[in-house]
């Protein structure tokens, strides 16, 4: 058989030059150690400010050990998707200890928070006469999950309840669903949860509460973001939280009534339509929920270190965003200053990620520096240390 010429490479070939032209290229660095602040990339020694391993949790060895020792007994694979014959005895352990760290009557897990949120959303509002109404800075996931569904789509200006609150209120769907990321992944503030609560309740609404960056980290025992501001698990409430950030494994879940969850188990195609998650990976996060509940001290450390780096900033050419989370945005603006910025404290042996459009709006690329309880005072001291010195280079 001769080969044709190709040409359809051209046209891909020319969107990547023009990434390029704009500074939006993105590549991966290939980690030879765990992930940890201390990390050896590209045979260089770092100190990381880019995972979202808020607890220290995913290199612990208590964690290693719960999933060598799931994996002994339960094999490396769970074989099919959980309604077929993949749903093992550490998935259904995993989905109880959630349940009852969340306050909610039942639980579900998923491989990942991608999947977990393509199941919620369109599966509530699915129809026509259904309607979302989203946060601007919404996660990607949220938004595409959005899209998943016919509902009709509004997105509101970030935490602007005026305007949620007319969108509401010139709604005719059917069921209505607010869709909102708990701590937004790429500013860290949070949600006016409360307020949305009563909005869900004033209109009838689903409350869809994306807690990627809020469960481990904050409320008591590290139930999240729902307990840190107060609101119990009231049935209207449907709660996502990933088990890859602070819970340091990997996957997701969602919390809400017996109803929501039975209803997903027989409803959410990405649920029923996808391999479950490895047992092992269940078994290493039964310890992981341990270590979250037992984790006060390092909750309190966290808090301590977020202090520190907003204290040392002072002075800096660039600002922190408001935020009492690990997630320490530092605003740049252009993409090409802030790939600098990242590039020099590179130079400095520091990883901390520079975020561009389309992650975040246009002008406002910054370096987003996501704070561990593994990392010490010490380690804070060198990134504020690192930030002064390449502000004195710029000028
Ligand atoms: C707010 C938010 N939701 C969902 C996800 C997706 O979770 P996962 O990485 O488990 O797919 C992420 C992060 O990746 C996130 O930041």
């Amino acid at each position: 058989m001769t080969l044709q010429p190709f040409h359809l490479n051209a046209r891909l070939e020319e969107e990547l030059a023009r990434l390029h032209a704009a500074g939006l290229t993105r590549r991966r660095r290939v980690l030879d150690s765990a992930s940890a602040p201390r990390v050896r990339v590209e045979g260089r020694d770092l100190l990381a400010f880019a995972s979202n391993d808020y607890l220290g949790l995913a290199a612990h060895p208590e964690l290693v050990e719960a999933l060598a020792a799931g994996a002994r007994e339960y094999g490396a694979g769970a074989g099919a998707s959980h309604l077929v014959n993949g749903h093992l005895r550490p998935h259904e352990a995993l989905e109880a200890r959630l349940a009852a760290l969340t306050g909610f009557p039942a639980a579900l897990t998923f491989s990942s928070g991608y999947l977990a949120n393509l199941a919620v959303t369109p599966t509530l509002a699915a129809g026509r006469e259904d309607a979302i109404f989203a946060d601007r800075l919404n996660h990607a996931s949220l938004i595409d999950a959005a899209q998943l569904s016919r509902a009709r789509h509004h997105r509101y200006p970030h935490g602007d309840l005026v305007t949620l609150e007319k969108q509401l209120a010139a709604s005719t769907a059917q069921t209505r669903v607010i869709v909102t990321d708990a701590v937004f992944s790429m500013d860290g503030d949070l949600a006016p949860l409360p307020e949305l609560f009563t909005l869900a309740e004033r209109f009838d609404a689903w409350l869809v509460v994306d807690d990627a960056h809020g469960f481990g980290v904050l409320g008591k025992n590290g139930a999240g973001s729902l307990a840190h501001c107060g609101l119990p698990a009231h049935p209207r409430i449907v709660l996502m939280g990933t088990l890859g950030k602070a819970a340091g494994v990997g996957g997701a879940f969602v919390a809400g009534s017996e109803c929501v969850i039975d209803y997903l188990v027989n409803k959410a195609r990405s649920y029923i339509f996808t391999t479950a998650q490895p047992p092992a990976l269940a078994s290493a996060l039964l310890k992981s929920v341990e270590l979250i509940e037992a984790g006060a001290e390092r909750r309190a450390h966290l808090q301590d270190l977020i202090r520190q780096l907003r204290a040392g900033v002072a002075g800096l050419p660039w600002r922190l965003l408001a935020s009492e989370t690990a997630i320490q945005p530092l605003l740049v603006g252009e993409n090409v200053a802030a790939l600098a910025l990242s590039r020099r404290l590179w130079e400095h042996g520091l990883w901390v990620a520079a975020i561009r459009p389309p992650t975040v709006p246009q002008g406002t690329a910054r370096l987003r520096i996501s704070l561990s309880a593994a990392h010490t005072k010490a380690d804070v001291a060198r990134l504020v240390d690192a930030l002064h010195a390449a502000a004195r280079q710029e000028n």
